[in-house]
């Protein structure tokens, strides 16, 4: 990894009180300073999937939840020492995604008693709560409580597991005031209008919710002094956000409004106006977003009011080198007796699970989206090159498509210990391998095309014959559950840094520390830690590998095979059904079953580690 060249701080060398006693030490770097505010100060947290325990294998972002309730004490006692606030929002998709969550049975069985010792003043559910009945019943059980008056749900209903009557997960919405100030907040809770969840849950659709009673009272609420809109919704190219802003704005033209936004995984930062801002705070406890509000009006009256507030943000790096240097603490006065708890049931959890059970290691890194496909160090072709091949060469007998998915892999390998946590990482999907058998070979190969680039093409198509309402509920229920992490080609603002130099204000060393380089509405300032760029590369939808014949040496031969067996992961299996009648081949789904005896990407990727990836004594 390239970032240990850098020369780590002697000062965590002992270091074992707080974070994960594996995680790596944070490295140092020039950091930007939060502005904090005199008046109202928050943190935000958002699609932290499971990974509570800190990045173990990536030093800038390796504090844990315990650190976070660390941090948030310091900036609470700050806040109190100012006369000011501080509130905590966290924007869904705390499940899925790492071992921590995912290695349990029930999955889950430790996040929630980790998670539960933060106080979060504003909390929403995320599509990854809803997916499973399950899930969500337990958020409705277990995680509404554990968060009181916190769990806001504006447009999620839930039937009542033991009534199985239909009524809102959590409060509508919720109106308090801060504890210093005084500042009378107006806070909502929303989902985007998803429509993979189970039948257990119904999401109502913003543009309904924003026309119901209750809702139209709420934003007439006289003495408000700010509108708190949290939501599992991307602040940018939001429907959802801007029908909601709207609404606002069309009763309380003049009332500040902040916005908390997630699902897209990206730092973000948009104006609304000059009183309405919104932020967006990455993923995976990589960032914790800072956001501060001076110039707002409150129940004291005390403060005048400024002709526009004034909101700024930072997105601050999860490690102890940020944490401690917001906090104004060393590492001997960092960790709270809460936060030191909370980080050693986190370390006995992992223990528990056996998180760091090594399969082998990994002699390179193998990058998602930080390589060009195809490439040496890019994931992908590890996956079609010698994974698959290696895995259904020996299982299968005849000419055969092995199609993946790329969204069916999270994260990249590194270099070094592949172990079970690395393997929920890379490939947390449940579904196996399917097969539909003797598909006619020209059909077969031009699936993957259509799968890719010209599925625009079939998806149009589709609608013109299907009608486009149809089939646009269906695509949302075809979304894959993790979004693929395709940071720039998704129209996100950072990272797209080929040739931007970020301005140094801090210092003149060009940085080393590759990490988010974010460009957002108020410009390039946003990241606490002055990174130098990492570029994101667009990845195929899917890949195939070719089993048992080759494409390139029957292309146009007289031996190329009349018909392919075509495998795909379990997941794709109505696009590639799809595809086949768009070419002409009509299978049903009675026509699949299932392949690879029900293994699934997990199980292929550990055991090809196992086989192929020796440790030599050196990680
Ligand atoms: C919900 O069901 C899934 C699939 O059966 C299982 O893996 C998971 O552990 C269950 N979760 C809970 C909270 O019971
Ligand atoms: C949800 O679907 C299951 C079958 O898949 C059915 O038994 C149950 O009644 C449905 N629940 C609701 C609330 O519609
Ligand atoms: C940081 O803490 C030290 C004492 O530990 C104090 O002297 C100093 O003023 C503090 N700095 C800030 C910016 O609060
Ligand atoms: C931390 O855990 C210990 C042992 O379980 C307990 O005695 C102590 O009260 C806890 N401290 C805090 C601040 O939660
Ligand atoms: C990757 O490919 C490049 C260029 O083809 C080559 O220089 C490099 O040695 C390769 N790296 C590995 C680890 O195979």
């Amino acid at each position: 990894m390239s970032f240990c060249r850098v020369s780590l701080l002697l000062l965590f060398a002992h270091l074992t009180s707080s974070e994960q006693p594996s995680a790596p030490k944070p490295i140092s770097a020039s950091l930007r300073e939060i502005p904090w505010s005199k008046q109202l100060n928050f943190l935000h947290t958002t699609d932290t999937h499971g990974w509570h325990a800190g990045h173990l294998q990536e030093a800038q972002y390796s504090a844990d939840w315990g650190d976070y309730i660390s941090f948030a004490r310091h900036l609470r006692q700050r806040a109190d020492d100012d006369g000011a606030d501080l509130l905590l929002v966290d924007t869904g998709d705390r499940v899925d995604g790492n071992g921590l969550y995912d290695a349990s049975d029930p999955k889950g069985k430790y996040t929630f008693d980790i998670l539960k010792h933060q106080h979060i003043h504003v909390m929403t559910s995320g599509n990854h709560e809803l997916y499973l009945a399950n899930t969500s019943n337990r958020e409705y059980e277990q995680v509404v409580p554990d968060f009181k008056d916190g769990y806001i749900a504006s447009n999620l209903d839930i039937y009542n597991p033991s009534t199985e009557k239909l009524q809102p997960l959590a409060k509508r919405y919720r109106k308090f005031t801060t504890k210093n100030q005084q500042i009378r907040v107006l806070a909502f809770g929303f989902l985007f209008n998803f429509h993979g969840n189970a039948n257990n849950t119904v999401v109502q659709p913003v543009q309904e919710t924003i026309k119901e009673q209750w809702f139209q009272d709420a934003i007439r609420t006289k003495d408000v002094d700010l509108f708190l809109v949290a939501g599992h919704v991307p602040v940018r190219d939001s429907e959802e956000y801007d029908l909601i802003y709207k609404a606002i704005r069309s009763v309380a033209w003049d009332t500040p409004i902040a916005f908390f936004g997630g699902h897209t995984h990206i730092r973000d930062y948009r104006k609304y106006d000059n009183k309405a801002y919104g932020i967006e705070s990455g993923r995976y406890m990589e960032t914790i977003g800072f956001l501060s509000i001076d110039g707002l009006s409150n129940g004291k009256k005390d403060v005048s009011p400024l002709a526009s507030p004034t909101f700024r943000r930072t997105y601050i790096d999860n490690n102890l080198y940020s944490l401690h240097h917001h906090s104004n603490t060393s590492t001997s006065t960092f960790s709270t007796g809460l936060g030191r708890n909370i980080s050693a049931s986190i370390h006995s959890a992992r223990n528990t699970l056996k998180l760091d059970h090594t399969f082998g290691c990994a002699p390179q890194d193998y990058w998602l989206n930080r390589a060009t496909y195809p490439a040496n160090n890019s994931l992908l072709t590890l996956l079609d090159q010698n994974v698959i091949p290696d895995t259904f060469n020996p299982e299968l007998a005849q000419p055969s498509i092995v199609i993946t998915n790329s969204g069916a892999l999270r994260f990249d390998i590194f270099k070094g210990p592949f172990t079970t946590d690395s393997e929920f990482l890379v490939s947390p999907f449940t579904s196996g391998f399917r097969q539909i058998k003797n598909v006619p070979y020209g059909p077969a190969m031009q699936v993957l095309g259509l799968l890719n680039n010209q599925g625009q093409i079939m998806l149009e198509s589709m609608v013109a014959t299907h009608g486009w309402e149809k089939l646009k509920n269906r695509m949302q229920e075809l979304l894959p559950p993790m979004p693929p992490q395709r940071v720039s080609s998704r129209g996100s603002r950072e990272g797209q840094a080929h040739d931007q130099q970020i301005p140094l204000t801090l210092s003149s060393d060009k940085p080393t520390l590759p990490g988010y380089t974010t460009i957002d509405d108020a410009g390039t300032d946003g990241d606490d830690t002055i990174h130098a760029p990492i570029t994101f590369y667009d990845l195929p939808n899917c890949i195939a590998s070719p089993i048992h014949f080759s494409p390139v040496s029957t292309a146009g031969s007289q031996d190329k095979p009349e018909t392919l067996d075509m495998i795909y992961n379990g997941f794709i299996q109505d696009w590639v059904l799809l595809a086949l009648r768009y070419l002409g081949v009509e299978r049903e789904v009675d026509d699949t079953e299932e392949a690879l005896g029900g293994r699934t990407m997990t199980d292929v990727v550990r055991v090809w580690v196992e086989g192929n990836w020796k440790c030599d004594g050196n990680e």
